[in-house]
């Protein structure tokens, strides 16, 4: 039974990046509560089709799989059209989920030889900046373009960005990463008032650090949560339309003293600490 007082219970929903991770878990969570129908939609046709196959047998008429490149406009459009056909008109939530994690030295340093040898870290060109803005960023805006265009005439609807706690964590050789993310922070935020008065709820999540194929190689941290874990807590948020849902501990702690100038030398140590232990090699949070 979950504790959203049955928010979810008939909602049509359309999720990005579902194919693996936090994404295929919000979609399982989602049809768990009662959702409705609920579109998964990844570039990953593989796994895709993979988990549309096994939840369709799971929840007979309530599932499809779309195909779908969120850094590409066109994609994004026709997808949301093919998922509101699919929901008979009435789209309710969608969740911009669909995101890499990409890291990276900003430029040559004294360390390059450690990074790239045991974290793999290059010197990010202006390829990839643009590239991960197409799609931890525009991927997310092409999304709520669409959904705003189906869901101001009928009313409302609801749009979930996952961003991530790195949008406020300084952490070196994650510039990239931090840059999109707190891009899309700002742009959930200012969507939520522009939009407010006709119905649509707009909310940043952070998942928290998640166990998932993101990490790589090098493995997600120490004490990460389950993406199970971690749809629950998106979810909650969205049910309780929370401006910034938080998905675990850390960013819990950590959103409420990420700018406080009264404690400016402690988040400097702190992120200073995780620079240099990078530099040596050791990807800690
Ligand atoms: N895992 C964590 O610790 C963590 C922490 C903070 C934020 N996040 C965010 O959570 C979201 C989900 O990440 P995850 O950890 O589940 O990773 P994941 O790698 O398991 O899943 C990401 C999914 O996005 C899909 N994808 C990639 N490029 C795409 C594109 N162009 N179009 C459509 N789909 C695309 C992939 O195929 C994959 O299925 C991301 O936005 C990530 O930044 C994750």
């Amino acid at each position: 039974m979950d504790n959203n007082k049955g928010y979810f219970l008939g909602k049509n929903a359309v999720v990005t990046g579902a194919a693996s991770g936090v994404g295929l878990a919000l979609c399982e969570e989602l049809l768990s509560q009662g959702a409705g129908k609920v579109v998964l939609a990844d570039i990953n046709e593989e796994n895709l089709r993979t988990h549309e196959k096994r939840l369709k047998n799971q929840y007979p008429g309530q599932v499809k799989g779309i195909r779908c490149d969120v850094t590409k406009e066109n994609e994004v459009q026709q997808m949301i059209a093919g998922a509101v056909e699919f929901m008979d008109g009435r789209f309710d939530l969608l969740i911009n989920n669909a995101g890499l994690g990409l890291a990276g030295m900003f430029a040559p340093t004294g360390a390059s030889k450690t990074l790239i040898e045991k974290l793999n870290m290059h010197v990010l060109t202006n390829e990839d900046w643009e590239k991960a803005f197409a799609i931890n960023f525009y991927g997310a805006l092409y999304g709520c373009r669409a959904a705003i265009k189906v869901m101001v005439p009928q009313g409302g609807g609801q749009v979930v960005n996952i961003i991530s706690g790195i949008a406020w964590s300084p952490m070196a050789y994650q510039s990239m990463y931090a840059a999109t993310k707190a891009a899309l922070n700002m742009l959930t935020l200012t969507l939520r008032y522009e939009y407010w008065d006709e119905g649509i709820k707009f909310n940043s999540a952070t998942p928290g650090t998640t166990l998932t194929a993101i990490w790589g190689d090098i493995g997600a941290p120490e004490g990460a949560q389950t993406a199970e874990e971690s749809a629950r807590k998106v979810l909650k948020g969205a049910a309780e339309n929370q401006r910034l849902i938080l998905g675990d501990k850390g960013d819990e702690e950590g959103a409420p003293h990420c700018f406080d100038p009264a404690i400016q030398d402690g988040l400097d140590s702190y992120f200073i600490n995780v620079a240099r232990v990078r530099r040596g090699g050791k990807l800690v949070i």
